[in-house]
């Protein structure tokens, strides 16, 4: 029996909005294997960016179960819950989301609780960083601002890779050679990977996708 990285047992996720409720998730139902790697795709308010938020421990449901590792997160303190989602996970955003004052490494040795310097040296050069070391995010192309992200993402050796349109703003090129990036981590390394996207081209290198409607998954296709 293959473990389980992500469960979703009938998740809801409300908000107020306004004078009303939102359900950005409507009874979303999903298990993902330990080491698969999932494409998201739905139009834009479906709730995409809610079931990552709800994955990476950084929203709970409103209603359901969410297990993470086969651990339910509901019940965990802010503590333990800071802890599963430094230890566990690694986000990539559309935006990058670097600190605009930090170099490369700056950024990347950012969540790390013992600062080394090496490892984030490493990770870098594996991004194919090895001339960006000491540079700030105005000096860098999309592309390679994504490759810092993704450095950052990983440098706690997280177990699942969470992104949020990860190549939404970059041109073909650039966008292929980041989810070469993440098909390698996940082949080679074994981390789970969910991506969520727009772009057919770069769901295309998923295993799995799956197709969001109303806060519910509509469709599941696998390679
Ligand atoms: N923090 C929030 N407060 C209020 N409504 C929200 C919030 N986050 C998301 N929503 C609403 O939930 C729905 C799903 O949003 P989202 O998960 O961002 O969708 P997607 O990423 O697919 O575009 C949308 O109707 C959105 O307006
Ligand atoms: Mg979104």
């Amino acid at each position: 029996m293959n473990k389980q990285v992500l469960e979703f047992k009938n998740v809801w996720k409300t908000y107020h909005m306004g004078d009303g409720l939102v359900n950005a998730l409507a009874g979303l139902d999903l298990s993902l294997d330990e080491g698969s790697f999932t494409a998201v795709m739905g139009p834009s308010g479906s709730g995409k960016s809610t079931f990552l938020h709800v994955a990476g421990i950084l929203d709970e449901p409103t209603m359901g179960v969410f297990r993470i590792n086969g651990k339910e997160t509901i019940n965990l303190s802010m503590k333990e819950q800071a802890r599963l989602r430094r230890n566990e996970i690694g986000f990539i955003f559309q935006r990058f989301n670097l600190l605009s004052q930090l170099t490369s490494l700056e950024n990347v040795m950012l969540p790390m609780i013992n600062k080394d310097l090496e490892k984030a040296k490493e990770i870098l050069d594996k991004m194919g960083l090895e001339d960006k070391h000491h540079k700030r995010p105005t000096q860098l192309s999309g592309g390679e601002l994504q490759r810092v992200a993704i450095a950052r993402a990983l440098i706690n050796d997280p177990s699942i890779i969470l992104a949020d349109e990860p190549t939404g703003e970059l041109d073909t090129a650039n966008a292929d050679s980041i989810m070469k990036i993440l098909q390698d981590l996940n082949h080679n390394n074994g981390v789970s990977i969910v991506v969520v996207t727009h772009n057919p081209a770069s769901a295309s290198f998923a295993d799995e996708i799956i197709h969001m409607s109303d806060g519910k998954i509509v469709n599941m296709d696998s390679k």
